[in-house]
């Protein structure tokens, strides 16, 4: 028998059986799991919600992950690279309109030419923005010198997703190459953070195979690695892709949500100060689905400021949403629905991971007085 809701969410440390107990919470229970964690918010980040204007710069891929639209056998799309005034431009919208922080997507590339143009738009987007906008980037395994560079050009944080904490699963989703290899996954992750970015990771909820205590050791692994921000969300099926045959396994969509926003409340009472995205794939699920993930305890959202004609070949999965909608009227929408929902949104602010702030001024303390001997 575990322990009642009431007496596990009063706890300082949570376990692992709390945490599973928690993930199965049903409809009623989990009403109490959502107070908390709005509480866990309100006291750490408050209820300002920061902005990141997203731009999928590319669908090229060289990984063929089984559960993703875009791998490379799959020759359904047309592959496109936005041109560098494309982005710029895209770049320039975040900026007039106060953003504060934009995301750079793409599949995996790690050509010459990929890694110095990524760079060169590092530069040019802080020169013409005068440093304005704080630059995400989320273009997969690279190694530490490509890191670097993008670091010394201007990028301040990494977005890297470990997809699922647990290595069989892990094998299972992608082909066993050497291009798909989890620990090399977490070693890229420790080397951005070793760089200086503000590191993100996360996971996909409710994929094939994956059960309640997988996901509470995500949960327990974004505390082990000390990640400063976090983005996940439902597993969402594409058709055309090898994940597609065990559809008769899935979890109803509905559930995968309902897991998803479960998971960000305990994460927010977990990791209070950490930023945690609102993913596009819940509003996928649910129409509001992104502004229930706010109120679950998320902080963070990525308007898509991606060139209404590439969008629909940015497709990690079905159904996604707004990709018929310009920059425009996606924007608008979004901020009367957060509005809706009681929050702030943070325009002209970074919006950076207090818990980065926080670890980066501590160790920094500890460098100073291990130089003074103490
Ligand atoms: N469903 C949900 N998320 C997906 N991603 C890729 N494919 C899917 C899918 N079918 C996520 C992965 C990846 C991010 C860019 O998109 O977590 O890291
Ligand atoms: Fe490529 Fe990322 Fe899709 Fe994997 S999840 S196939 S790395 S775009």
């Amino acid at each position: 028998m575990s322990e009642p809701v009431e007496k596990i969410l009063q706890k300082v440390d949570l376990g692992k059986e709390d945490l599973i107990t928690l993930i199965r919470l049903g409809l009623d229970e989990s009403r109490l799991l959502f107070e908390t964690a709005w509480k866990a918010k309100q006291a750490s980040v408050g209820n300002t919600v920061y902005f990141r204007g997203l731009i999928e710069y590319s669908n090229r891929c060289t990984k063929n992950c089984y559960y993703c639209g875009i791998r490379r056998h799959n020759t359904r799309y047309k592959r496109y690279r936005l041109t560098d005034l494309e982005v710029i431009e895209a770049a320039n919208y975040a900026y007039r309109n106060q953003f504060g922080s934009i995301v750079i997507q793409s599949g995996e590339n790690s050509d010459r030419q990929f890694i110095e143009t990524i760079e060169h738009l590092l530069w040019e987007i802080n020169r013409l923005t005068n440093h304005a906008l704080h630059i995400t980037l989320s273009l997969g395994e690279q190694n530490e010198k490509t890191y670097r560079r993008w670091f010394e050009a201007g990028a301040h944080r990494y977005l890297l997703r470990i997809e699922t904490s647990n290595p069989q699963l892990y094998r299972k989703l992608h082909p066993s190459d050497y291009r798909h290899v989890y620990e090399r996954r977490l070693e890229a992750l420790q080397t951005l953070r070793s760089i200086g970015y503000q590191t993100g990771t996360g996971v996909m909820i409710g994929l094939p195979f994956q059960t309640t205590e997988d996901l509470a050791n995500d949960l327990l692994f974004f505390h082990t690695v000390d990640i400063d921000m976090v983005g996940m969300g439902p597993y969402i099926e594409h058709a055309e892709t090898p994940l597609y045959h065990y559809r008769d396994q899935f979890l109803p969509l509905r559930e995968r949500l309902e897991l998803s926003l479960k998971m960000v409340a305990i994460l927010r009472i977990l990791m209070p100060d950490i930023n945690i995205a609102a993913t596009t794939a819940m509003q996928t699920i649910d129409p509001h689905g992104r502004e229930r993930a706010l109120l679950a305890g998320a902080n963070v959202m990525m308007p898509n400021l991606t060139p209404a004609r590439y969008k629909q070949s940015y497709l990690l999965y079905n159904d996604k949403p707004g990709i018929e909608d310009d920059a425009e009227e996606s924007k608008e929408a979004m901020e009367e629905n957060i509005r809706l929902t009681g929050h702030v949104i943070g325009f002209g602010e970074y919006g950076d991971s207090a818990h980065f702030l926080r670890r980066t001024k501590e160790e920094g303390r500890r460098t100073r007085d291990e130089g003074r001997g103490r």
